[in-house]
Formats: C-alpha cells, structure tokens, sequence
C-alpha cells in the first residue's frame, strides 16, 4: 500500500480483513546461523551469527590469544574466525562484546581492523561504571582512562532494536550481576547471554568482581525468563563441563534452564540464590588473566590493535593498594 513502517490498525485483522486489504503469509526467516568458535585455554564460546539469505554476520565475544609467560598476544583464535568469515563470503557489520571480560583479551579491535566490511563494535552502555571502577583500581587518571565509553563504537542500551539481514528481529535485555555493563542479545530465536546463565547443571556467572551483585543477577535471570519465549536458544560465554561429561555442544533452551538450572531454577528464591552464590564465590580464585584482561578490555583496545598481529609486550600497570579482590574464578 505504499506504508513502509506500519504497526497498528484500528480495529485488528478483523478491520483489515473487513476492508479487503491484503493478506500476505509470513514467511520471514527468523533464524539464525550460529556458529561456534570455543576456546579452550579460558574455555570461551565465541560466535559467529550469520543471516543466510542476505551473509550478514555478527561476531559475538572473540578472543585475542594471550600467553603470561611472554606476555605476549596472538592473533590465532582471531585467525580462525577471519577463516570462517572468508571461507563463507560472510559480511560482518557487528563484533559484540556481551561485557568487560576479565578472564581474557578482546580481540574486537583486531578483527575490526582487518574485517573489509568495518563492522562496528558494540558494548553496554553501562560499560562507563566499569571504567569508573577500574580507573580508581589502577589509579588511572581520566587523560588515561576516560569513563565515557568512547572506546567502542556504539554503547547499547535496553530496549534497543535492529534488524540482522533482510529480517531477522534482534533486541537487548540489560542483564546486570556479573558486570554492570552485562547484555543478553536476542538475535530471531537464538539468544548470546554472555556470563548470566551458563549451561544449567553449572548455574550461572560469579558476582563477586567489583560492581557485581548476586541479587542483580537473580532479576536479571528473572526479566530473562519473563520476557523470551521457552524455545529461544540460550548460547551462553563459557562453558566448565563436569570432568566426566562428554558434551560438544553448549546451547539448550530457556525452557530448561527455568526447568533444570541448578542455581536459578523457577523454583529458586532470591535469597536462596544469593546464599548459592556467595557461597560458590567464596571458593573461587581470579581469573588468570584478569588484570592483563580489563587493562586491554577496558582501557588500551586501540592501542593493542597496533601490535597484536605479532608477540608483544604490553606493560601492567596495576597500582592498587591492597584492597580485598576476588578470591577466584
Ligand atoms: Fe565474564
């Protein structure tokens, strides 16, 4: 009819119908292609999130290699992804960082550089209280770390929409409790929650790193289950399988996680969940690389970019005093 953005008619179907106006079938693909890259030495999953009618892709979560003996990066798992990309003629407009990781290096700004396309790259807004943290933690003054998140391309909020190829619906939900700046994206019917839920016989993420809280995570997890349908497709940030399990694949449903989480199922309360919580953080140690992580993931990003296609050295400059830090992973 000549109407490119149309979302309500008085009166329903019922009045569209009523009035001879056109019916078409919906037959708009909704879902994605995923593919996954997993990581073993932080046991990360990235992803690679493909329309394939249209090739548009997104990269979710990619990890630039990093060895603490040399301090050294390298580009390999970043390699493998460009493989894929160019093996399949894909287009990625996107490269999504779920949140500050602190257990490894972005490789965001590496693949960025390479990719012909240019994508953009995307972190939650929220991110500026990570860097108010983080800048207090390594007593960065704001010409080193400015906290406005003008790192990244573009800072996301919730409520936020876009659409991947021709039609396929994506959305953000704030998800809070790991980080302050944790997203879960919705992209048609597969979901990249980053380090809220985690398979459901582990639970979900720690909320013990500064600016974390166990009771965010529990609402977080709960407008989750409220606002997507059972079947959409969890594909979470990593995955810790028990020694005896033998799964290669980490995905299930919302569905199960409401049914089966072992941390948060529905039948969990809240402080029932915080006491699971607090009591599994106590026994954790740092991340390994945590401090290497957060300087590059939150601070240098541009800077690693002109020195990660070979070993580097790149200086820490951790001068916290001796405050109490998280006790493990
Ligand atoms: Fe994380």
């Amino acid at each position: 009819m000549g109407f490119k953005d149309v979302y309500n008619l008085v009166g329903g179907f019922k009045q569209w119908s009523g009035e001879n106006l056109p019916v078409l079938q919906y037959d708009n693909n909704h879902s994605p292609w995923v593919h996954t890259v997993f990581e073993k030495e932080t046991e990360t999953a990235q992803y690679i999130v493909t329309d394939v009618e249209s090739k548009e892709a997104y990269i979710i979560d990619p990890v630039l290699d990093y060895d603490p003996f040399s301090a050294t990066v390298r580009p390999t798992m970043a390699k493998k992804i460009l493989e894929f990309i160019t093996k399949h003629n894909l287009s990625v407009t996107k490269i999504i960082d779920t949140h500050v990781h602190a257990d490894h290096l972005t490789a965001a700004h590496y693949l960025k550089d390479l990719l012909p396309s240019k994508p953009e790259f995307w972190m939650g807004s929220n991110v500026t209280k990570v860097q108010e943290v983080f800048s207090q933690k390594y007593n960065l003054p704001g010409s080193q770390l400015s906290a406005t998140g003008q790192q990244f391309d573009k800072l996301i909020n919730e409520g936020d929409t876009w659409i991947l190829g021709e039609n396929i619906q994506c959305s953000v939900l704030s998800t809070p409790g790991h980080t302050p700046a944790c997203m879960s994206y919705r992209i048609g019917d597969a979901a990249f929650v980053g380090d809220t839920l985690f398979m459901p016989d582990i639970g979900t993420a720690r909320c013990d790193f500064p600016g974390g809280s166990a009771e965010q995570m529990y609402d977080s997890v709960q407008k989750m289950y409220k606002a997507w349908p059972n079947d959409t497709r969890i594909y979470v940030g990593h995955d810790y399988p028990p020694a005896n399990s033998d799964r290669s694949v980490i995905v299930t449903t919302l569905g199960a996680h409401k049914e089966a989480n072992q941390m948060v199922h529905e039948g969990i309360s809240k402080n029932q969940y915080i006491d699971l919580r607090k009591k599994r953080d106590s026994q954790l140690r740092a991340p390994r690389f945590i401090h290497p992580a957060l300087q590059v993931n939150t601070i240098y990003g541009s800077l690693l970019l002109l020195l990660a296609d070979f070993p580097t050295i790149f200086l820490l400059i951790f001068l916290d005093q001796p405050t109490r830090w998280p006790s493990s992973c």
